[in-house]
């Protein structure tokens, strides 16, 4: 079977870590996300994958190729403008040769794919939507079902008295390609609020796969750090890269840890890095190839990209530092704070409630310490 990866999107949500990368590129415990999406693909036996690219579309062709040394056939389509999640996959039709499944690119998911192609064949449906439980229904778009796990209708973000669903879409379909008879071509179109209500209307077949599978998506900066939590907790199985080295802690190749430094998992250092005396890492942390951490230093629920250098004293907590970027000595980034790649954040900083430092910028020391 073959499946389209919607991989297009602006990201808007998490700029600025897409200004320069998009959204399934990221690095997520230092693979890129999609990566993630292509192992759950293939423990299915699922190789074929065509990309709807848009948004920096040569980052995935510079980085997969045709995706051979990957164990992968890929093949990429690109739209000249946002076709929306429907439109995008309507751009790829020629390429379908049957029944196929689609992923949203930015979805970290251990779902059954198998279970999922199999109730879609057994129920002769058109178009199987993968759904998961959430706690308040008041907040999403909810997708009610019969006793058949025939969709009935969209509820969109009900009251409490009208709350019949708690099911959401979690945006893994499986669909015939003769379904896209009913989607205009080169035009903007998304399919909950277009293709969905459409096959309400003509009656085809459409159901829902309920499952307590994880999920979660990497949207906003809050949920790629979440995202980085649950892998590091091992609540989805993953093999991270390098050696362990002690309690969930891994570490690349030509790693340097200085003995006086504390490790505490859940952790993954990189390849190449230098991590200086009397630092304190505590978990759940993630640390690219190439970094510097200096001495006594501390680092603490954080993700940082490649070639990163963190100053001596510096405290780090709850913060995403991107690739090419650095902390000077005695700063101090938390509450949330986004650093974008190439910035340069001088000595004594204190950067927190969520700030966001855009690509290449460069704050002198002690500019902002309120
Ligand atoms: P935000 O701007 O933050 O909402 O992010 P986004 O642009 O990625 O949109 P959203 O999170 O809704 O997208 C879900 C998935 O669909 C992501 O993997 C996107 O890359 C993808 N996607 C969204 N819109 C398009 C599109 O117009 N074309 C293609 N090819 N993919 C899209």
């Amino acid at each position: 079977m073959q499946a389209v990866i919607l991989v297009g999107g602006l990201g808007t949500r998490l700029r600025p870590l897409t200004c320069n990368t998009p959204k399934p590129m990221l690095p997520v415990a230092n693979r890129p996300f999609i990566d993630h999406v292509f192992s759950l693909l293939k423990r299915h036996g699922i190789t074929e994958i065509i990309l709807a690219i848009q948004y920096l579309s040569e980052a995935f062709e510079k980085f997969y190729g045709d995706g051979s040394q990957f164990g992968l056939e890929l093949t990429y389509v690109h739209e000249k403008e946002p076709l929306g999640t429907a439109g995008a996959v309507k751009n790829v039709q020629q390429y379908l040769n049957g029944t196929f499944l689609v992923f949203n690119g930015d979805v970290l998911t251990d779902l059954d794919l198998t279970a999922l192609i199999r109730f879609h064949t057994e129920k002769e449906s058109k178009l199987t939507i993968s759904l998961v439980p959430v706690e308040d229904p008041t907040a999403y778009g909810l997708v009610e079902l019969d006793e058949s796990r025939r969709v009935q209708r969209f509820l969109e973000k009900p009251r409490w008295e009208d709350v019949t669903s708690n099911l959401i879409n979690a945006g893994t379909y499986v669909i015939e390609p003769d379904v896209f008879r009913y989607v205009p071509p080169a035009q903007f179109y998304m399919f909950e609020r277009g293709l969905f209500p459409v096959l309400l209307q003509t009656g085809d077949p459409m159901f829902g796969f309920p499952s307590n599978a994880y999920w979660m998506d990497i949207g906003t900066p809050e949920k790629y750090l979440e995202v980085h939590h649950d892998l590091l907790m091992g609540k989805i199985g993953d093999n991270f890269p390098g050696q362990e080295i002690g309690p969930r802690v891994w570490m690349g190749e030509k790693t340097e840890v200085d003995p006086s430094a504390r490790l505490m998992g859940p952790a993954i250092i990189g390849s190449k890095c230098l991590i200086e005396p009397g630092v304190k890492i505590t978990g759940p942390v993630v640390i690219g190839n190439n970094c510097v951490v200096g001495a006594d230093a501390t680092i603490e629920d954080a993700v940082i990209w490649d070639n990163v250098r963190v100053g001596a004293q510096s405290a780090l907590r709850n913060c995403v530092m991107a690739g090419n970027s650095e902390v000077g000595q005695g700063a101090t980034i938390g509450g949330g704070t986004v650093i974008a790649d190439n910035c340069s954040i001088g000595d004594g900083n204190k950067l927190e409630k969520g700030i966001r430092i855009w690509p290449g910028v460069s704050i002198p020391a002690n500019a902002i310490t309120f």
